[in-house]
């Protein structure tokens, strides 16, 4: 049976499947695995099923001559070198489509608690400072109407175009840029600048690659409205931390509702954890019972099927060998 590492447990009964099929080493902590540890499991491995937090490059390709497979429980890749993976003939598979709901649920759920201030709103009530007033207050933490605003949609793949399907139920009008250029039904395109330009609410749904690390930098905030709020659901990587930061305290800009960040985790003491207009979630855009059991159950079945030498369920397309 081949030999394969599972860098984490999952949830359901995926990894009980691969157990059976393959002679299968599954990392028994809560954390993932430190580095050296993650390069021993490899050694003679042929098939690996990591998560975003492992880093896949030409140093863990080096310490598993035999690897034939990576299966990432994730949608994105930007942890993993491509280049290198493909010039070693490994295949890769992902977990798209299965998590495109629970991230744009997660996505509009940051944009309403934004818009409506409801984490100022939990503090105030579980602070004590509520039981200190009269009760309604005509005035208190007033927030965003939704219906006329504009959504600004940077990215138009399957969770942004379910962020929009969400958008349109609440009376928002969108626009949208992507790099591809491709037309959405309901989505007036705009070139990237418009975007920011029109934008009452900008949701980020791109992949983050060398070309749109930092696209949300200082130039960017300064085209963004001063009331604007920016939703971050994608990769922290997207959005320059310092020049965010650096926006909202100058108010030259309305909020922020991130779930992912450029580092993970953010640490406690971060310049964007001591503002008020911040909504913050721990990267829990997939994170639903029933997603996260689809998501292993497609991990699974994509390092099956690569081990058998078919086509993956769900492969990432690499370069082309002559690009790599
Ligand atoms: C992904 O899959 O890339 C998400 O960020 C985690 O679900």
């Amino acid at each position: 049976m081949d030999k394969v590492f599972v860098s984490r447990q999952l949830p359901g009964a995926a990894l009980q499947r691969l157990g059976r099929a393959t002679n299968m080493h599954c990392w028994p902590g809560d954390a993932p695995p430190d580095r050296d540890s993650l390069l021993a499991a490899v050694a003679d491995c042929r098939g690996l099923l990591c998560t975003l937090n492992e880093r896949i490059d030409s140093q863990l390709l080096q310490a598993a001559p035999q690897l034939a497979v990576v299966s990432s429980c994730s949608v994105g890749v930007d942890h993993v070198d491509l280049a290198a993976l493909n010039s070693r003939g490994v295949i890769l598979g992902h977990t798209p489509h299965v998590l495109t709901d629970a991230t744009a649920d997660l996505a509009f759920a940051l944009l309403l608690a934004a818009a409506r201030r409801l984490p100022e709103g939990e503090r105030h009530v579980r602070s004590g400072a509520w039981a200190a007033q009269p009760g309604w207050d005509p005035s208190l933490l007033l927030g965003t109407d939704l219906r006329g605003r504009t959504l600004g949609l940077l990215g138009l793949g399957p969770i942004g175009q379910a962020m929009a399907r969400r958008a349109q139920g609440f009376g928002l009008r969108i626009v949208g840029w992507t790099p591809s250029g491709r037309a959405v039904d309901g989505v007036e395109a705009a070139d990237f600048d418009g975007v920011l330009e029109q934008a009452d609410f900008l949701s980020l749904h791109l992949a983050l690659t060398p070309q749109t690390r930092h696209i949300i930098d200082a130039r960017a905030l300064a085209r963004l409205r001063p009331h604007a709020i920016l939703i971050n659901s994608a990769r922290g990587g997207l959005v320059d931390e310092a020049a965010l930061a650096a926006a909202l305290q100058a108010g030259r800009l309305g909020g922020a509702a991130l779930d992912v960040f450029e580092q993970e985790p953010i640490a406690s003491t971060h310049a964007l954890l001591q503002l008020p207009g911040v909504v913050v979630a721990p990267h829990l855009g997939s994170a639903t019972r029933g997603t996260r059991e689809a998501m292993a159950e497609l991990a699974v079945d994509n390092l099956l099927a690569g081990l058998r030498g078919e086509p993956l369920p769900a492969a990432y397309p690499l370069p082309t060998r002559k690009d790599a």
